[in-house]
């Protein structure tokens, strides 16, 4: 069996908290092939972001356990001495990180950060790496990198440290890159720049992307495939139409939701999908969603309150996490997507490009449960 660029194989991460053990990822598979991108999504608290630590190696293992097998390229990463996955960060994987000081040191400066992070990788002078240092800032859309490498993290602004955190990532053309809300604190137009950047690296090296992010349009504009977590679980992975013309677990129809249609007020209220994320600590016995899922009746045997579905091929890029028939799913998604009259996107989006007709800055799933979609609302057209 040829392996991909990055496999991901039942991957666990549990911190032991003075509440009980939180299982933050429960068994995580997926892989992504270089020059692909795959889209991460789920809601607040689902794992994504530990995941993209577990598999950076930034995982403290003297504070939780990991387990599972992470390869980059068939070299295996969970049972690796810490050194060496160190040493294959910033050359070979690099990651965006959610929260922009978390990677910047305070100390130094805008040029010295990046010029060292060059220096660790490439045999180059040091004014060499400094001229990289200040070519990435301009890339990232930084007026003024002259000036600018000469600052200190808290001299800058919020987005502008998101922008050199993203030079940080890219300066070394890594061949596998992680970003963790890449553009969330960014302007329209410069998430729109970043989003290019990254693609024209991603042609130009043929890097693996692992894109995490709320936004449902920037998911449609860039990735191949999309892994929905919930709950530290994959319920439901497949290639961007799947996910977005074919979807078959609750839980996706839900988050599928929170997008707008273009064709009534924009004013619409966004219905959250009822109920709370599960607490980590106690997950439930059956399915995860279970608590919030309306149609848990249409099983029979309360299979959902005892038996843990597994994630179950459909085709073989498409899997799912659920207990409903396979008949059953595709009528529920039949009647949904009548009441929705079309499709979820409303005013006929390519199918091509998912969601290419409703780019909008409304286009997110909420972090906060209580803004995302009522499973209730929709799900979508099948394009064929
Ligand atoms: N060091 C830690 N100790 C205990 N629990 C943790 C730790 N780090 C993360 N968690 C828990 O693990 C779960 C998953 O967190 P994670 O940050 O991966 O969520 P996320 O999907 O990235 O959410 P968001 O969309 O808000 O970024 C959360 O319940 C979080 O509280
Ligand atoms: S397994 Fe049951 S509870 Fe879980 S999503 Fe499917 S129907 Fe709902
Ligand atoms: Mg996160």
């Amino acid at each position: 069996m040829t392996q991909a660029f990055l496999d991901v194989r039942d991957l666990r991460v549990q911190f032991p908290t003075e509440d009980g053990l939180v299982n933050a990822v429960d068994g995580v598979d997926f892989s992504v092939e270089k020059g692909k991108t795959l889209a991460i999504v789920g809601e607040s608290g689902s794992g994504k972001s530990v995941t993209s630590q577990a598999i950076m190696g930034l995982i403290n293992r003297k504070s939780a356990k990991m387990t599972g097998e992470v390869y980059l390229e068939g070299e295996e990463l969970v049972g690796a001495r810490p050194e060496q996955v160190r040493s294959l960060r910033g050359k070979r994987m690099a990651m965006i990180f959610q929260d922009p000081l978390s990677s910047l040191h305070p100390f130094y400066t805008i040029g010295k950060q990046l010029a060292e992070a060059v220096l660790v990788h490439q045999k180059v002078s040091k004014s060499e790496a400094y001229g990289q240092a200040r070519d990435m800032l301009a890339r990232v859309g930084i007026p003024n990198p002259e000036r600018r490498i000469k600052d200190y993290p808290h001299n800058l602004s919020g987005g502008m440290r998101q922008r050199v955190m993203i030079a940080m990532a890219l300066l070394n053309s890594p061949e596998l890159l992680i970003a963790d809300e890449p553009t969330t604190a960014l302007d329209v137009t410069v998430q729109a720049q970043i989003l290019d950047l990254l693609r024209s690296l991603q042609a130009e090296f043929g890097t693996a992307i692992v894109l995490i992010t709320h936004d449902l349009g920037v998911v449609a504009d860039m990735a191949d495939d999309v892994v929905v977590m919930y709950g530290g679980r994959v319920v439901e992975r497949g290639s961007v139409q799947d996910i977005y013309y074919r979807p078959e677990m609750p839980y996706t129809w839900g988050l599928l939701g929170s997008v707008p249609r273009m064709d009534v007020d924009r004013g619409e209220r966004l219905q959250p999908i009822p109920g709370q994320p599960p607490s980590l600590i106690r997950l439930p016995k059956g399915c995860v969603f279970r608590p919030r899922c309306p149609y848990h009746e249409l099983v029979p045997g309360n299979r959902c309150d005892t038996d843990r579905p597994d994630l179950e091929p459909i085709t073989p890029e498409h899997a799912v996490r659920c207990h409903l028939e396979p008949a059953q799913r595709r009528e529920i998604a039949a009647e949904r997507l009548t009441a929705r009259g079309g499709n979820v996107a409303g005013g006929g989006a390519d199918p091509d490009n998912p969601t290419s007709t409703r780019r909008t800055e409304d286009s997110t799933l909420r972090t906060d449960p209580a803004s995302t979609a009522s499973p209730a609302t929709t799900t979508q057209e099948d394009p064929k």
